[in-house]
């Protein structure tokens, strides 16, 4: 037999769906500009907003600093790791011990990825695999990254009827009854508010999950990369890390990316649980060797500062303005879509004459030059759902919805 180099999963495993979807779109760039339908992106969780000022100028001058420029360590910086703890503390009123309780993250998607190889015993036996309990619909990455680590993702769906905070007791029943061992369950990955739905939940929904998980002696991972992202001070999101018990089981992820639009910054932090803490930053030791300096200092310095605050609160304001627009165009159009509570994403039903959401999303790019993502890329089952960013500048939205009233992409 030829011996192969690489691993199964990763021969077997396509590109991330968010680059092949990037990629188609480069591909069909010329014949779309040709007939006046240049891509517009949808596709991607990535604003393309200008970052914030302050961030630019903290940039240049620490840049000039001769001791910044040196490998960092992948715990982080003493500064980042303090402006995270006053974070938390003002935000959430959550102490977190700078010292013990927090890590530095190259995007918080790195440390997922890293906290999943930190938990999962490889195996290639499916029944004897650890188990890690994700979203679904949820962020593409976290089965694939179970998948890598030779793990099972165990999908808990998300619901209209469960409105989106499945209870925890009737799924641990449900998993059982399938002949499931629980005493394999590492993780519950948990992410409000959420991708790709848009929703977020009630606070007695994260002390439900947090009960849960120190009762069956389970990882929390709450992944908060939206957290700063809501247009109504009644849903303003919790951390997980304020429930009673929360430091017992739970270690959450945040990021840069979303609410300064500093994606290519590479940018976050986990805090929380201290044992999770130290096992991802003794990982992270191994493979990689920290964030530039520089960009921790301004990343600190955004968390502390009035400017950061104020970026945060305007760019929630140009975001509540503009998908109210866009969701009012695709109303217009038939579309039964929603303000979503939080996060800058349309899950969207697609027209009945569409045979799957890849069908609607193919056409879409090639027809209209519209790029969005197919819903079976966050759970195989939503054949008839889409996912669209609304991260396009206002011009462009509204060019988004005169392009499908004139191709003929109304509902009915
Ligand atoms: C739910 C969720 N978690 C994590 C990430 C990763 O973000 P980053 O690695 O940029 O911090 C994303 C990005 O889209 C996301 O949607």
């Amino acid at each position: 037999m030829e011996k192969t180099l690489f691993n199964n999963e990763i021969q077997n495993m396509k590109n991330y769906i968010m680059f092949e979807i990037k990629a188609r779109q480069t591909e069909l760039t010329p014949m779309l500009k040709a007939k006046n339908r240049a891509p517009i992106a949808l596709s991607m969780g990535a604003p393309v907003d200008r970052i914030p000022e302050f961030a630019i100028a903290k940039t240049i001058e620490y840049m000039n600093n001769d001791s910044l420029h040196t490998y960092s360590t992948p715990k982080g910086e003493i500064k980042y790791l303090q402006a995270v703890s006053t974070y938390m503390k003002n935000r959430f009123n959550v102490e977190i011990d700078s010292k013990k309780e927090v890590v530095s993250l190259i995007g918080s998607k790195e440390g997922l990825s890293n906290l999943i190889r930190a938990l999962v015993n490889p195996n290639d036996n499916i029944d004897e695999q650890d188990i890690i309990l994700v979203p679904e619909p949820g962020y593409a990455s976290y089965s694939q990254m179970v998948k890598i680590a030779k793990g099972r993702a165990y999908g808990i769906k998300l619901t209209k009827e469960n409105n989106y905070q499945p209870n925890l007791d009737e799924i641990l029943a449900k998993f059982i009854k399938e002949g499931n061992n629980p005493s394999k369950i590492k993780a519950l990955i948990i992410n409000y508010p959420n991708n790709p739905l848009g929703c977020t939940c009630e606070f007695s929904y994260l002390q439900h999950c947090v009960d849960f998980c120190n009762k069956h002696n389970i990882l929390l991972i709450s992944d908060n990369a939206y957290c700063e992202m809501y247009f109504d001070e009644k849903y303003k999101p919790h951390s997980a890390l304020e429930c009673t018990g929360a430091k017992d089981c739970c270690i959450e992820m945040y990021s840069f990316s979303k609410s300064y639009a500093m994606t290519g910054w590479r940018l976050g932090w986990a805090c929380g649980n201290e044992l999770a803490v130290t096992m991802l930053s003794r990982m992270k030791s191994t493979v990689d060797t920290g964030i530039f300096k520089v960009l921790q200092y301004v990343g600190a310095d955004l968390l502390e500062s009035k400017e950061g605050q104020d970026y945060i609160e305007s760019q929630n304001i140009k975001f509540k303005n503009k998908i109210e627009k866009f969701v009012s165009g695709l109303n217009s159009l038939g579309y039964d879509v929603q303000m979503p509570k939080t996060t800058f994403y349309l899950w969207m039903e697609i027209p009945a004459r569409y045979k799957d959401c890849e069908e609607f999303a193919a056409d879409l790019l090639e027809i209209s030059g519209i790029v969005i993502v197919p819903g079976t890329a966050f759970d195989k089952e939503a054949k008839r759902f889409v996912r669209l960013s609304v991260v396009a500048s206002e011009e462009n939205l509204e060019e988004v919805i005169n392009r499908m009233e004139k191709d003929g992409f109304s509902f009915q």
